[in-house]
């Protein structure tokens, strides 16, 4: 009898990358996929431990997936939220059955089996060998896919948790990469995105960041190639000029800053200050003409001041960054912020969001203003969720809607930019909505 396996993934691209290793896993298994969970024997929450609403959200979720819970099918809780709480999720959630922690994945036929028997297990130790090498992810977008290079992080930022839940920073073997796009681009696929926490400080022992760009962008199909996210002081002279050199390499970074003020980044624990910053998107910006730039930017450190938020605010109009996802500060357990003085009171925190998100709004829109008229390449992802028409992104990573056939998906067009809402554009295909062949 095949048993079925409903998985929801919150958080990073990682837990994205990560759902499909655990299909993968359990593929293996006889499991197959479903998204109906009252169809399911297996539920698994994969969850990100980052910002406490995202906990919240999952514990909130948990309890009304308990009511899909027949006798024989099995909850469990995987992830950063899993690792970070482990077995005290099994005491405080008694329809939690099973708990399992980024690096345990591989366990989890025998782990849901001991489960199924009556045995509820947490198992959040962490292996600093697994890469899941020999288990295939099972992957639904036939488009792009993600692949995780590079696992943990050895940096120590005093908000985040993220160390704490992935362990120790280790990368894949390159040849093991270059393997796996070489298979992927035999399936059809021609856009890759390679996933680290620091992903260009990535090193497997012989091979740098630059090397990996190199030998994946020269993988034979792979038409498009992206990568998430970097830390800016680990953008070698080597990496830009890899960034500049390979055509498959996408003309957008996506590079966190955190804080425009270089006194909330020593506290922050961030290895750079704000004229290092500028330094790198000048140089990035010099070497790859029409670059899309975004970012992630923290409001409300222990500590900040006007001054300190004024200067964030100053940092994104000087950079000129075409979008930025903006978090409140959320205190972590066993972070070294915990231990900071001077609290920003919530209010004032939620008035800086605000003022900080039009900011951002504002900045991006005039940017994209200007971009309307002309010409690009997009490649066509899905169905858009309003209006019957297609999303397709530009490789400076702009989304345009335009209307076409579904047999459009996974194609190259060119379009022309002509009207934006601010942040996303509609497109018109031209000429005649001809296939873009392959080149190179
Ligand atoms: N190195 C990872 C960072 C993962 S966390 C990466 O770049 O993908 C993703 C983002 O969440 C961070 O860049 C930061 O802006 C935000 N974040 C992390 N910890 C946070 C915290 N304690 N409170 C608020 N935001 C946080
Ligand atoms: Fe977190 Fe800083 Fe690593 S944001 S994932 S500790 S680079």
């Amino acid at each position: 009898m095949t048993r079925r396996v409903y998985i929801e993934t919150y958080g990073c691209q990682m837990n994205v990358a990560d759902t499909e290793l655990m299909l993968g896993v359990l593929g293996r298994d006889g499991y197959e996929a479903t998204d109906d969970p009252a169809a399911a024997d297996l539920m698994l929450v994969n969850t990100c431990a980052v910002r406490d609403n995202a906990e919240q959200r999952v514990v909130g979720r948990m309890g009304e997936l308990k009511r899909y819970k027949r006798p024989g099918v099995v909850l469990g809780v995987v992830g950063c939220m899993a690792q970070r709480l482990g077995q005290r999720l099994l005491d405080d959630a008694p329809h939690v059955d099973l708990v399992i922690g980024p690096d345990g994945y591989r366990a989890l036929p025998e782990l849901v089996g001991s489960a199924r028997d009556g045995r509820r297990a947490a198992d959040t130790a962490f292996k600093s060998w697994e890469h899941y090498e020999d288990v295939p992810p099972a992957r639904t977008d036939r488009v792009g896919a993600f692949v995780t290079v590079q696992r943990g992080c050895d940096y120590r930022c005093t908000f985040c948790i993220v160390p704490m839940t992935r362990g120790r920073e280790r990368s894949r073997k390159l040849e093991d990469v270059v393997t796996e796009v070489g298979t992927l681009a035999a399936q059809g696929v021609t856009e890759v995105t390679l996933l680290g926490q620091t992903v260009n400080s990535y090193h497997d022992g012989h091979h740098d960041f630059a090397d990996l760009l190199r030998a994946v962008g020269a993988v034979a199909g792979i038409r498009r190639l992206r990568f998430t996210s970097p830390y800016p002081t680990d953008f070698t002279d080597r990496v830009v000029a890899a960034l500049a050199a390979v055509p498959a390499v996408c003309e957008h970074v996506h590079l966190p800053v955190q804080s425009g003020s270089s006194d909330l980044l020593k506290r922050m624990g961030r290895r750079y200050s704000r004229d290092d910053y500028l330094d790198v998107v000048g140089r990035l910006r010099a070497a790859i003409p029409g670059l899309g730039l975004t970012t992630d930017i923290i409001v409300g450190f222990p500590g900040e001041t006007d001054a300190d938020f004024d200067a964030t605010e100053s940092l994104v109009r000087e950079v000129g960054f075409d979008d930025a996802y903006t978090f409140k500060y959320s205190p972590r357990e066993g972070t070294g912020a915990l231990r900071l003085p001077d609290a920003v009171p919530d209010a004032v925190a939620g008035a800086r969001i605000e003022r900080l998100i039009a900011t951002v709004r504002d900045v991006a829109r005039r940017r994209n203003v200007r971009l309307v008229g002309s010409t690009h390449e997009v490649l066509v992802e899905k169905v858009a969720r309003r209006g019957g028409l297609l999303q397709s992104r530009t490789r400076n990573n702009k989304v345009v809607l335009v209307a076409g056939p579904s047999d459009w998906i996974g194609s190259y067009r060119r379009v022309r930019l002509t009207g934006t809402t601010g942040s996303t554009f509609t497109g018109m295909p031209e000429p005649s909505g001809r296939e873009l062949a392959v080149v190179g």
